[in-house]
């Protein structure tokens, strides 16, 4: 029975990963070699929960039970005895493969890896250790204790088990998984991230302003997010290291990061983190 988490990685994604399943019961443990980042994770997940219980969502109880349900830690030692883990660092294949391969030797044998990874082929990470059958990708949504959908990937060497497993634990979330085979960008960002190049396309081609392109796109399709609102939101550096791994690993054209993206991206302008991307924050 999988009772104990470890997630590896207390930025944006990781954090909000801590914080659905200590809401919904199960003992975690979030690792991050920084501990300012340990840090920061623990007081967004405090107010994502005071948030909840503002809106009556959650009751104070549940709160503290989910704090209660939260450790923090620097190191993957730490993760010995979880029963379940999900990796949720930064889009860096070699740095995560690299950590697959820390958390096959860490972990008992048992255990499933999983990644949250947004692109990154989860066979290769399965390659990274000795139980390729064992790993598999979770990819949550952002923000994650908002979306209600986690895209599971299988990879080349992936268990039906495994993915039952996972299966399983999203619906003890209360959370819809669909599955997605191994091809560059799954099923979500193959789709979302053409239409955010196009739309980056069509600000560097004065197509519209992006006040102009949001405002079709939220009114006229009634999308929640303009793509290029969405776009700051997911950070501008992230969109183009997806873009890059369509690109590469389908080989089509129709792929090819729009110009001004890597422009932003090379003078900083990340999106909201950063303070300015296509609107000023
Ligand atoms: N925890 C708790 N509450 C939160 C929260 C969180 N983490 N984040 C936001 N909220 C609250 C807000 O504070 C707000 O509360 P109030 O109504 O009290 O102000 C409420 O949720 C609603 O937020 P907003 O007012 O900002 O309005 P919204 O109706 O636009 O909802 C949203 C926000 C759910 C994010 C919505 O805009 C949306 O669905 N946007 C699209 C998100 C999306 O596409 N995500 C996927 C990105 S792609 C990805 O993640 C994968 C990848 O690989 C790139």
């Amino acid at each position: 029975m999988i009772q104990r988490i470890g997630v590896v990685g207390a930025g944006t994604m990781g954090n909000g990963i801590a914080q659905v399943f200590a809401q919904a019961g199960f003992v975690v443990r979030l690792i991050d070699a920084v501990p300012a980042a340990l840090e920061r994770a623990r007081g967004t997940i405090e107010k994502s929960l005071t948030k909840f219980v503002e809106k009556g969502r959650l009751t104070a109880a549940d709160r503290e039970a989910a704090l209660a349900h939260l450790s923090i830690g620097t190191n993957l030692d730490e993760l010995a005895d979880v029963d379940y883990v999900i990796e949720a660092i930064a889009e860096q294949a070699e740095a995560k493969a690299g950590v697959f391969t820390r958390l096959d030797a860490i972990t008992r044998p048992h255990v499933i890896l999983a990644s949250n990874t947004s692109s990154i082929s989860i066979t290769v990470l399965g390659a990274a250790t000795a139980r390729p059958d064992r790993v598999l990708g979770m990819h949550f949504m952002n923000p994650v204790p908002l979306m209600s959908l986690v895209e599971l990937i299988r990879g080349q060497a992936t268990s039906a088990e495994s993915m039952l497993t996972a299966t399983n634990l999203c619906m003890q979330l209360g959370k819809t998984a669909v599955e997605a085979a191994d091809y560059p960008g799954f099923i979500a960002n193959r789709i979302l991230m053409p239409m955010i190049n196009e739309a980056i396309y069509a600000v560097m081609e004065g197509v519209g302003t992006p006040e102009a392109i949001d405002t079709v796109m939220k009114l006229g399709m009634n999308h929640p997010m303009g793509p290029l609102t969405l776009a700051d939101f997911i950070g501008l550096d992230v969109c183009l290291a997806i873009l890059d791994v369509l690109h590469q690993g389908l080989g089509d054209p129709k792929y090819r990061p729009c110009p001004l993206l890597r422009r932003m991206v090379a003078a900083g302008h990340f999106g909201r983190k950063s303070g300015r991307g296509f609107y000023s924050y």
